[in-house]
């Protein structure tokens, strides 16, 4: 065992602790050591938005997709995209009016706007206050990080076909984690090579 790894572990152990603490659940530890954001500072958080902790959500919107975080639109979005469900991007996600109405409020209590994770302020602070986006994927915060993939990578690779499926891209997508070292674009051995 060298020192350095040891020396991670111990940060990445402690800081497990520090953010238990706080209340964040569903934490991974692994041993890739990308906490360290240069200029001596350490990033707060492995986590970039916090994870879903609703198991209802999860089966009702996540069976056509990856169910989207709800830090990762305002909550303005979110209740007019539950108030469209019958026109879902062209699909009928039509739910009877109690289980939306129970959705819409989880959805809305842990929005972009209300949360203090990293990603749900940067997408929160490039919108304009009357800029209600039904797309993650159309925010300016999300355009300004997808910038350098072409059409390639994404719509015209089989593999991929929408930035709307952030899980095949982002391994870690599913515990709240964005981060750009945990990214690997299908059929690409090192996209920014
Ligand atoms: C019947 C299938 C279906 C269900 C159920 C469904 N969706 Fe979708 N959703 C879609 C399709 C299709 C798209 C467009 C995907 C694409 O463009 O590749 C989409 C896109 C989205 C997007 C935009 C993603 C982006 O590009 O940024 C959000 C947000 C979203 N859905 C939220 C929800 C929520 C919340 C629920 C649960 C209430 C839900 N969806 C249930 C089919 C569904
Ligand atoms: C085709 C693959 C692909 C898909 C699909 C994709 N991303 Fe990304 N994403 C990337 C890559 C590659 C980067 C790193 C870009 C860079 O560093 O220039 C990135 C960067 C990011 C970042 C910034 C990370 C950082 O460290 O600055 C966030 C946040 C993010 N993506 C969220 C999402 C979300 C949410 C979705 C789904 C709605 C999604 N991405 C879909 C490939 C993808």
């Amino acid at each position: 065992m060298n020192n350095s790894k040891n020396k991670t572990w111990s940060i990445v152990l402690s800081m497990g602790l520090v953010l238990g603490l706080i209340g964040v659940s569903g934490l991974v530890l692994s041993d890739d050591d990308d906490e360290y954001e240069g200029n001596g500072r350490w990033r707060q958080s492995r986590l970039d938005v916090a994870p879903v902790n609703n198991a209802f959500y999860k089966e009702e919107c996540g069976s056509c997709h990856f169910p989207y975080q709800p830090g990762l639109l305002p909550a303005r979005s979110w209740q007019k995209l539950m108030g469209g469900l019958e026109d879902h991007f062209s699909e009928n996600a039509e739910l009877d009016a109690a289980d939306a109405r129970q959705l819409t409020a989880y959805l809305t209590a842990n929005a972009a706007d209300t949360s203090n994770y990293k990603r749900s302020r940067g997408i929160s602070r490039s919108l304009a206050k009357d800029d209600v986006p039904l797309r993650i994927s159309t925010t300016r915060y999300f355009k300004r990080k997808h910038h350098e993939l072409s059409a390639r990578m994404v719509k015209n690779n089989p593999e991929v076909r929408s930035f709307s499926n952030c899980q095949l891209c982002h391994t870690r997508a599913a515990q709240g984690a964005y981060n750009e070292h945990q990214v690997k674009v299908p059929g690409y051995a090192g996209w920014d090579d």
